[in-house]
């Protein structure tokens, strides 16, 4: 293991007891890479003239050539350093609405986007090409889920309604693992579909991209491609990149928060969007240090929490006679598992009152997805558990959770008793 102890909690800031199994929300950053983000920190505050002068653009260049390295794209050039997903989103939709409102896309010209596309994203949707006139393609997909070819064949589905309805797709924005439910999208199949039938651009939002699955930027192929590294790459937050193919013409994009370096490159742009906190930033190079130390590097630590993350998802759906929302070739390093049907999640809300007595109650903290039943569907399962696996787990932290939910079962919990 090299010096370091891949099941060892105590390189990350936890509280005593709690049973984190949702890495997948917000991340996690071990505190060596804390305290080398302090050092930036006051070396900026002890002479912050210098470090902007000096420091600041080279450490910045520095985190964009690991990243560039990492996701095997052609040149530094290509990689912005954002904040997270979100902003880089915004970014790339906000070159569409420009394309409506300066008359290159014409008013119905559509957007594609998964149904499980992420709220906020969708969000960006509604702000950035709705309400400019863009016409929105919403791919439904099943779940659960039990093969590539569900997706696929929903997604041909969906560009055909398009085609069939005389739109022009201007982009499609695609999901490489969706967030809730949580299931692996084969990206690059979906890129190659995109061009065949002439779609103008794709976007792969891959959040949970870097340390959670392959992304390779050449294999997969997209225009835009967007992850955070605070949610499987140990960055403190925030800190994400977006790809951007040097063979388009990138200078349309441009960071939301203008200011001096506007019109210098969004790789420029980004780099200073005023006055700020840099230093989530400029701990990329650290970070790979650390990871290295782990059995495989990053994707020493990928293999391993695909496996894990399978074995115990697979041995909660056991436990509690349900089953995976996915088969495991269809998940990386989070997966969705069936909870008992007699808890009685019935809506939206009901999830939040599970949730909240998990963390309360038993210490587990675990996000739940409400799936409503279809048609006829009686006694079925409407709630799954996103489990998520990251190195400070251990199989204690899902034991723990599988016992609460036998605990609660045993006890007659059902949504419907709490208001
Ligand atoms: C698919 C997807 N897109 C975007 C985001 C937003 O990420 P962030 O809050 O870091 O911007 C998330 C967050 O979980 C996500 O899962």
């Amino acid at each position: 293991m090299n010096g370091i102890d891949h099941n060892s909690i105590t390189h990350f800031p936890k509280r005593p007891k709690l049973s984190r199994i949702n890495n997948g929300s917000f991340g996690c950053c071990p505190k060596s890479i804390i305290s080398a983000q302090k050092r930036w920190q006051l070396d900026y505050l002890s002479q912050p003239d210098e470090f902007y002068f000096n420091k600041l653009k080279t450490g910045i260049l520095q985190s964009r050539l690991v990243i560039k390295d990492l996701v095997n794209a052609d040149h530094v050039d290509e990689i912005s350093i954002v904040d997270n997903a979100t902003t880089a989103a915004a970014i790339v939709l906000q070159s569409v609405s420009w394309g409506f409102s300066q008359g290159r896309f014409e008013k119905g010209d559509a957007c594609v986007m998964l149904h499980y596309a992420y709220g906020a994203v969708k969000k960006s949707v509604e702000a950035y090409v709705t309400r400019v006139g863009g016409f929105v393609i919403e791919v439904q997909l099943p779940f659960p889920v039990s093969s590539v070819d569900e997706v696929v064949s929903e997604f041909r589905k969906a560009l055909a309604r398009g085609k069939n309805s005389g739109k022009r797709v201007r982009l499609a924005v695609i999901d490489h693992v969706t967030s809730m439910p949580s299931v692996v999208i084969p990206v690059k199949e979906l890129v190659k579909i995109c061009r065949e039938e002439g779609v103008d651009q794709v976007f792969v939002d891959a959040a949970h991209g870097i340390g959670c699955i392959d992304v390779d930027m050449k294999e997969i192929g997209a225009d835009f491609y967007t992850s955070n590294l605070h949610k499987w790459f140990f960055c403190p937050p925030s800190v994400a990149f977006l790809y951007c193919r040097k063979a388009n013409e990138c200078n349309d994009l441009h960071h939301p928060v203008v200011s001096h370096e506007y019109g210098n490159g969004l790789a420029i742009e980004s780099a200073w969007i005023g006055t700020r906190d840099y230093s989530a930033q400029l701990v990329v190079p650290q970070v790979l240090e650390f990871v290295n130390r782990f059995e495989g590097g990053i994707e020493g630590i990928k293999k391993r929490n695909h496996e894990d993350v399978v074995a115990m998802g697979e041995m909660l759906a056991n436990a509690w006679g349900t089953h995976l929302g996915s088969p495991p070739e269809m998940c990386a390093s989070m997966i969705m598992v069936g909870l008992p049907a007699c808890l009685g999640i019935s809506c939206e809300s009901d999830t939040q009152k599970l949730r909240t007595r998990l963390r309360d109650k038993f210490s587990v903290e675990v996000p739940i997805y409400y799936r409503p039943p279809r048609d006829a569907e009686v006694d079925t399962i409407t709630g799954y558990a996103r489990i998520s696996h990251q190195v400070y787990n251990k199989p204690d932290d899902y034991y723990k959770f599988r016992d609460a939910i036998n605990e609660l079962v045993n006890e007659g919990f059902t949504c419907a008793l709490f208001s």
